[in-house]
């Protein structure tokens, strides 16, 4: 059994590469990719089994190495001869098996052996291949591997230029405990989402049980106006930058979100909404994977729109720009729905409701904002949950006042309420909201300010 294989190498040794592989029993060359866009869409198209990339290959990122292995490709890098930055940096985004691109004969053998026989996703890249779970597809790979003739192979231990090596173990990012992740989302039209995101994330924070609010809407980020932090912090985009080098972790995380208030961080959104390409979703991914490893509790604060953009567009590889909301309600444990108490809001956090349902199985809490007499009629109350109940089947609401003065005096602060007005009618709604998604019973709110927060950065 030979495999399928693709490559996307740089000019300067491709064809010498070329040759070589095609001479290797174990593999057949099926394309040879003149860019990473061109190779990702092989990928795609189910074309290989095994990709060679070369570390200088233009625009190749963490992201590109991860897509290749959630496409279940094995993925070979190569870099020029000398080249040990590349060489890390390989290594740092998983890419298993690594040699130099002028590796001879008996060294391209050897790291293909060394591939085919790892033959399994990149994180099982140092598990015990007696005990790793092998998945369809894994079959071919293992005769592939039986088929590699070894008289070429240098011998173990003999430390050869171009030996393969093994990736170090994802493990080495931090320890398995894992955060809780809250999004909050809500249809179009403004109902209070990041009103709700920051100061549901005030309520729970305290110096012992830190909390992240990352603000992951691209349609208009909001939280660092609200809570006056200064336009330059790095936030999640550069996070999603560190994320994409493969830099990123919680020490360097803690470094982006500043704490704004005792126990609370911020990880502040696009700071110009014609950014939002920036926000990738493999990179998004591992910002959040960062966050759960740093507290135990996240909140995401999120666009309205649940559209999967690629739908409307033949280029997959492409960014979405609904991927950042798309990829928080992926992650999140729990959703917030957050609708506003007025005829058209109810209206629009009715359909919310069944198209949220068609993107995540996390369990919803919905909570209906700015509730007053003025919109709906005499007690407000009643008519809120009658409204749900009958045209949403949903039971369970919790209400959150509106306070229009209150909340305006926090804005204008730069503060939560928690903070700028603690005796604001709409924080017993969010207390309720804080104790139902942690699980933590708070007690009803206490006057007295909180210190004042501790600076950015
Ligand atoms: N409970 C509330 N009481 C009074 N005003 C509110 C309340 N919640 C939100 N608002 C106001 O509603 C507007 C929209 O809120 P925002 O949180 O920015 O919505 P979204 O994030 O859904 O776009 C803002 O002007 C905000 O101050
Ligand atoms: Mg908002």
């Amino acid at each position: 059994m030979s495999l399928p294989l693709l490559t996307a190498v740089t000019p300067r040794f491709e064809a010498e590469l070329v040759t070589k592989l095609g001479s290797s029993r174990s593999v057949h060359v099926v394309r040879r990719c003149a860019d990473l866009a061109e190779l990702l869409g092989a990928a795609a198209a189910g074309v290989g089994r095994v990709a060679v990339v070369s570390a200088e290959l233009r625009g190749l990122e963490r992201s590109a190495i991860r897509e290749l292995h959630e496409r279940d490709l094995l993925v070979l890098g190569v870099h020029r001869p000398g080249d040990e930055p590349g060489e890390r940096m390989l290594r740092r985004w998983s890419v298993p098996v690594v040699v130099p691109a002028d590796a001879d004969q008996a060294q391209l053998d050897a790291a293909l052996a060394e591939l085919l026989d790892a033959g399994h996703a990149p994180d099982d890249a140092t598990a015990d291949h007696t005990t790793a779970d092998h998945t369809t597809g894994d079959q071919d790979v293992r005769e592939a591997a039986d088929e590699v003739t070894t008289p070429h192979t240098a011998a173990p231990g003999d430390g050869a230029r171009g030996r393969p090596e093994r990736t170090p173990s994802r493990s080495q990012e931090g320890p398995d405990a894992e955060g809780r992740v809250v999004a909050v989302w809500g249809p179009v039209g403004a109902p209070g989402r990041s009103t709700v995101a920051v100061n549901l994330a005030a309520e729970l924070a305290e110096p012992g049980q830190p909390v992240i609010l990352a603000d992951l809407d691209t349609y208009g980020a909001s939280v660092a106006q609200l809570l006056a932090v200064l336009d330059e912090a790095p936030g999640v985009a550069a996070a999603a930058r560190a994320a994409d080098q493969g830099n990123l972790n919680p020490a360097v995380l803690s470094t982006m979100a500043p704490e704004v208030a005792p126990g609370l961080r911020v990880l502040t959104g696009m700071p110009r909404p014609d950014r939002w390409t920036e926000l990738r979703e493999h990179a998004l991914a591992d910002v959040l994977a960062a966050c759960v490893q740093s507290v135990p509790l996240t909140v995401l604060d999120t666009g309205f729109c649940l559209e999967a953009d690629e739908e409307l567009s033949f280029d997959t590889a492409a960014p979405r720009r609904n991927g950042a909301t798309l990829a928080a309600l992926e992650a999140a444990d729990e959703v917030v729905v957050v609708g506003a108490a007025d005829p058209v809001s109810l209206q629009r956090l009715v359909r919310g409701l069944d198209q949220l349902a068609e993107v995540t199985d996390a369990r919803t809490t919905v909570a209906v904002n700015r509730l007053r007499a003025g919109a709906v009629g005499r007690d407000p109350t009643r008519r809120v949950r009658e409204a749900l109940e009958r045209f949403a089947g949903v039971t369970d609401v919790v209400l959150v006042a509106d306070d229009q003065s209150g909340v305006d005096a926090a804005v204008l602060a730069g503060q939560t309420l928690r903070e700028a007005r603690p005796s604001s009618p709409a924080r017993a709604g969010l207390r309720e909201l804080a104790t139902r998604v942690s699980g933590r019973v708070l007690t009803p709110p206490r006057g007295g300010r909180l210190a004042r927060r501790t600076g950015s950065i």
